[in-house]
């Protein structure tokens, strides 16, 4: 037997229970993956409590939890060592029993998992770099990679001060660090308590909330200052770069849901560009880029990880570990 986190109805973290279920095998082409740490987005208990979010994905009750995840592949099935280049880079090269490897596929929450179709960008798998452990490697397919989609949808360049909404929240502390990579001042909104996170990363936090527009004029100088946006957290900071005379097509967001404000540029992880999980590991590995991990749980307490994630006040990445 293994263990895996599913859920038989919609709702809250309660719905979460951690089951014994028959162990999952690879079938042909397939890998089977022993999951060493699972990163939590919000996508995960959006799609557990909210059934039309689920069923836009193709999601239906029973269904096993989480997404990110990182572990060993302990099983090939015939032919699973499959060998063209997934859509997201290089990185789908082949795999073979006791690679490490990282990515995302549905019910991640779990002891086993079976990628059934490494090539798809839905379920993308990486080899992990040695140097990257399994915590940090599974925190990265969701938002880092929806993060070098925000930032490449504006064209961030040197030179620009970027607006960055949600700064601190899982997509955020990759786009912070992505963005001042890429030469830009960076001004990221939070609450006051989230300042001195921020300010690490060399971050000029800002109030979000209500007049917004004023602050950042008061902070970077009349006219805005500010070149670009990117908002990652509902639609107030697209709405404050577009009063601030920001270009739409220099303003992105990533949960605006179907209609953005004023032209804006919605994306998400799967716009990112091919290269981009190999720029943020190689970040990464340099020390230019950190994962802040705010909570490490073991499997046993994923209501407990889920109703801290769904607080929307984490600073970096929640993990559970089987
Ligand atoms: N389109 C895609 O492909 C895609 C991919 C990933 C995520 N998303 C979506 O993007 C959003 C962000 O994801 P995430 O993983 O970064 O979420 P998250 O980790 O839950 O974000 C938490 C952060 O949000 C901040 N926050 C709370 N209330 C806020 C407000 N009113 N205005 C601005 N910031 C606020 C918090 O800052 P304080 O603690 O300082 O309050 C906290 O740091 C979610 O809605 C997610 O569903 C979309």
């Amino acid at each position: 037997m293994s263990r895996a986190v599913i859920y038989e109805r919609f709702g809250g973290p309660e719905v979460l229970e951690l089951r014994d279920v028959p162990e999952p095998h690879a079938g042909p082409g397939e890998v089977r993956v022993r999951v060493a740490a699972a990163g939590l987005n919000p996508m995960d208990w959006v799609f557990a409590s909210q059934p039309e979010a689920a069923a836009r994905f193709g999601i239906s009750v029973p269904s096993g939890f989480g997404y990110d995840f990182a572990g060993v592949v302990d099983e090939v099935g015939e032919g699973g060592e499959i060998g063209e280049g997934g859509e997201i880079g290089d990185s789908v090269t082949g795999f073979a029993v006791g690679d490490r490897v990282f990515g995302g596929a549905l019910g991640a929450a779990a002891d086993f998992l079976v990628i059934k179709t490494p090539t798809a960008p839905s379920a993308a798998l990486f080899h992990t770099p040695d140097g990257i452990s399994d915590e940090v490697a599974s925190t990265l397919p969701v938002a880092g990679l929806t993060a070098a989609a925000a930032l490449a949808a504006i064209d961030l360049r040197s030179g620009d001060t970027v607006l960055i909404g949600g700064a601190a929240g899982g997509v955020g502390v990759f786009a912070v660090q992505l963005a001042k990579l890429a030469g830009a001042t960076v001004v990221g909104t939070a609450s006051p308590e989230t300042f001195e996170f921020l300010r690490k990363f060399a971050v000029e936090p800002i109030t979000y909330g209500p007049g917004l527009a004023d602050r950042v004029r008061a902070l970077t100088g009349d006219g805005g200052g500010v070149t670009a946006a990117t908002d990652l957290f509902g639609t107030e900071t697209a709405e404050t770069a577009l009063a601030l005379g920001i270009a739409p097509e220099r303003i992105s967001t990533i949960a605006a849901g179907p209609n953005p404000p004023g032209g804006v540029r919605a994306t998400g992880g799967l716009d990112a560009g091919p290269d981009a999980m190999r720029q943020i590991t190689d970040a990464i590995l340099a020390g230019e880029i950190t994962v802040p991990i705010a909570a490490a749980f073991p499997i046993e307490q994923i209501r407990e990880a889920v109703t801290l994630q769904s607080g929307r006040h984490v600073h970096g990445k929640v993990v559970v570990t089987p």
